[in-house]
């Protein structure tokens, strides 16, 4: 919830007023994987549908219990149960299809590697002999700060191979916060890169990597992938180079027997206050949602060639471009770069190139190829798409029609996903070849799935009326804690709206939706203190501890405004410490100063300097009146206000500051 104590009663207004609805065409009915809706009736009886779905995976040992729910809101998925997740993802798919390709990898520049199951399964068990080799055993965690080149899929999988936690750093983020989630995992060993490459050019991650590791004494070895060639430094007795790693060991390794419950990766992400939480995922509960939910939503065949062009350093890339997949032996493309290098096409050419039969994007993105123009699709054959899938924020019904009329081909289904790191898969989205899809809804949860719309209190809001998101049951993917702090997990999510005296537990997404009178979901967006930017979480509050750790900087207070490319932007409140002129420079200066802090991502798209920050009579910022300013609204209720006569002063300097950018 809003910690700022002023945005209690959030007021979730009928967003929309959406009325086209696409149901599927027979054609593509016909072939479904999935076809009749008795599923949804199936997926009532929920631990009887997911043990069922269970059947899919390969067990070393077959669990004796469904779902332990004696000790909610710990859930444990079908416990005493054996396995390792690759055995799912690789060595059942050598017989048949050793020689069926698990990825085209596509460099930014234009270099590819096509790599076999056999391929993929060899070069992982070398690297997991390859680890274990500097010690890494079951349990222990491995930080992985990479580029998306074909060794990151490599790397979680040898660490899975081990049954050793991987917790995957997004390569956009700075030293600072790769060595705030080493030192949280306490990891063993870092995988990094020589350099990664971006649009166009290069990122120093081995001396990013570097920087993080002077202060994080858990850090014994470090394994460095070359990926540009560039000279890096390598600290004698703890950098070796990947490929020298390898080089002689065995092509096989049999893998580390794991419990369903063990540990398989934890993956840090935003929440409302400055310290992001390590969000647990186990084995098989996770393995299963992400296989069950990738096959069905995306509609995948044999013969399909998918892409998700999401970052593996992100749940999308663990789930729909490693996990998922790889059980489900699909043949996935893995792109490296940005979608303008070297042209505005990039995308669609890797498409027509690959026919990729289904991609899976951003609304950002979208949005982003909306503003270039149709040109660039034209430009290609872009037939092969099958079904066309979005995720991360709620995409607009302009945006969604556009890809749709002009990535579809007018025909493809589209599925828009909800949801989050914490639930591990997606929760709500369509079935292609049952749903109707309406423009900008995410239609209803899965089969399997539970979900509802709460009022303040709790109560369930009828169809037609809008409140805050909550899971009702618990799904095999669901995040198990968070890592080292499980006070925070049950405070974060299941606090808000359960009774335990009932034992009644309810899962709180953090989420506003409004659900129709068809009973379908409409997401309007976050309600805490989380910003959602081109489909990134990123907590005020970070970006707050950001600012303030500068010099000149004595308080900042940041808000999320809407954002017609990357749904929402950071724009920030600064006051200065007494003897400071804020200026352009200073401007650049604190938006560099947050990107070494966070990351590129979390740099404020405008900074106002203040001489006060808008303040309840008990002192809590007004993030609610900053958002109205930001977004240049109608001011609303200033009564409450400690300093009223500040909000005009802000309101003019933000309204002069637009201007100046317009110019
Ligand atoms: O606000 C929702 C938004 O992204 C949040 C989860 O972010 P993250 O954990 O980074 O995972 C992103 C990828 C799964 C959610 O709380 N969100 C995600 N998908 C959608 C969405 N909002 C609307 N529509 C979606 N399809």
């Amino acid at each position: 919830m809003a910690t700022d104590g002023s945005d209690k009663s959030v007021t979730i207004e009928a967003l929309m007023n959406e009325q086209r609805t696409f149901a599927p065409s027979n054609e593509f009915t016909s072939q479904a994987n999935i076809n009749s809706p008795s599923i949804y009736k199936d997926g009532e009886d929920y631990e009887a549908f997911w043990a069922a779905q269970a059947e899919n995976l390969h067990w070393r040992k077959k669990w004796t219990q469904v779902l332990d729910w004696s000790n909610p809101p710990f859930a444990k998925w079908f416990v005493d149960g054996k396995l390792n997740v690759t055995e799912s993802c690789l060595d059942r798919h050598l017989e048949k299809n050793g020689d069926k390709v698990a990825y085209h990898f596509v460099g930014e520049p234009g270099d590819e590697r096509t790599v076999t199951y056999r391929e993929l399964y060899e070069e992982v068990c070398q690297f997991a002999n390859g680890l274990a080799s500097l010690g890494v055993s079951k349990g222990d965690r491995v930080a992985i700060y990479m580029g998306m080149t074909i060794e990151l899929p490599i790397a979680l999988l040898a660490c899975a191979r081990l049954g050793a936690p991987h917790s995957v750093v997004f390569g956009g983020f700075s030293s600072d916060a790769l060595k705030d989630r080493i030192i949280d995992a306490e990891a063993k060993v870092l995988i990094t890169c020589d350099e990664s490459r971006r649009n166009g050019g290069t990122i120093a991650l081995k001396s990013y990597a570097d920087a993080a590791i002077a202060d994080t004494p858990s850090i014994e070895k470090v394994v460095v992938v070359k990926r540009t060639g560039a000279k890096v430094e390598m600290k004698e007795g703890r950098d070796i180079y990947y490929h020298d790693l390898i080089k002689d060991q065995p092509k096989d390794r049999p893998a580390t027997e794991t419990d369903s419950e063990d540990m398989l990766y934890i993956l840090y992400t935003s929440g409302t206050t400055g310290k992001p939480k390590g969000i647990v995922h186990t084995t098989a509960g996770y393995l299963l949602g992400a296989s069950f939910t990738h096959k069905n939503i995306f509609d995948i065949k044999e013969n399909d060639v998918y892409w998700c062009t999401a970052d593996i350093g992100w749940v999308t890339g663990h789930t729909y471009i490693v996990y998922g997949p790889l059980a489900n032996c699909t043949t996935s493309v893995l792109y490296e770069g940005v979608p303008n290098y070297p042209d505005k096409d990039r995308f669609w050419d890797i498409v027509e190139k690959y026919k990729v039969t289904q991609i899976y994007t951003a609304p950002t993105t979208i949005r982003t190829f909306m503003k270039w123009g149709t040109e660039f699709p034209k430009r290609h054959d872009l037939s092969s798409l099958k079904v066309i899938g979005t995720v991360g924020e709620p995409i607009n019904p302009e945006a969604w029609i556009w890809y749709q009329q002009n990535i579809g081909g007018g025909k493809t289904p589209i599925v828009d996903t909800w949801w989050q790191t914490e639930t591990g898969h997606a929760m709500i989205a369509p079935l292609p070849g049952i749903t109707t899809t309406k423009p900008g809804s995410a239609t209803i949860p899965l089969p399997g799935i539970s979900a509802d719309i709460f009022d303040e209190e709790g109560m369930s809001v009828p169809w037609g009326g809008g409140g805050y998101l909550v899971l009702t049951h618990p799904w095999p993917g669901m995040l198990r804690t968070v890592f080292k702090d499980p006070q925070r997990f049950i405070d974060t999510y299941w606090s808000r709206f359960s009774k335990p005296e009932e034992n009644k537990w309810i899962y709180f997404a953090g989420d506003g939706a409004k659900r129709d009178t068809d009973g379908y979901y409409w997401l309007l967006g976050r309600v805490d203190d989380v910003m959602n930017v081109s489909g990134h979480r990123i907590s005020t509050l970070e970006v707050e501890s950001a600012l303030v750790d500068h010099l000149d900087v004595a308080e900042a207070a940041v808000v999320g405004r809407n954002d017609p490319i990357t749904g929402q932007a950071i724009a920030a409140f600064v006051t200065l410490k007494g003897h400071v002129v804020g200026n352009e420079d200073l401007i650049n200066e604190l938006r560099e100063h947050v990107a070494e802090k966070i990351g590129k991502i979390a740099r404020p798209a405008s900074i106002v300097f203040t001489d006060e920050l808008p303040k309840t009579r008990s002192g809590k910022i007004m993030r609610r009146l900053l958002r109205d300013i930001s977004e240049q609204r109608q001011l609303g209720d200033v009564t409450t206000l400690a300093n009223a006569d500040v909000v005009k002063d802000i309101a003019a300097r933000a309204a002069e500051s637009a201007s100046s950018k317009e110019d």
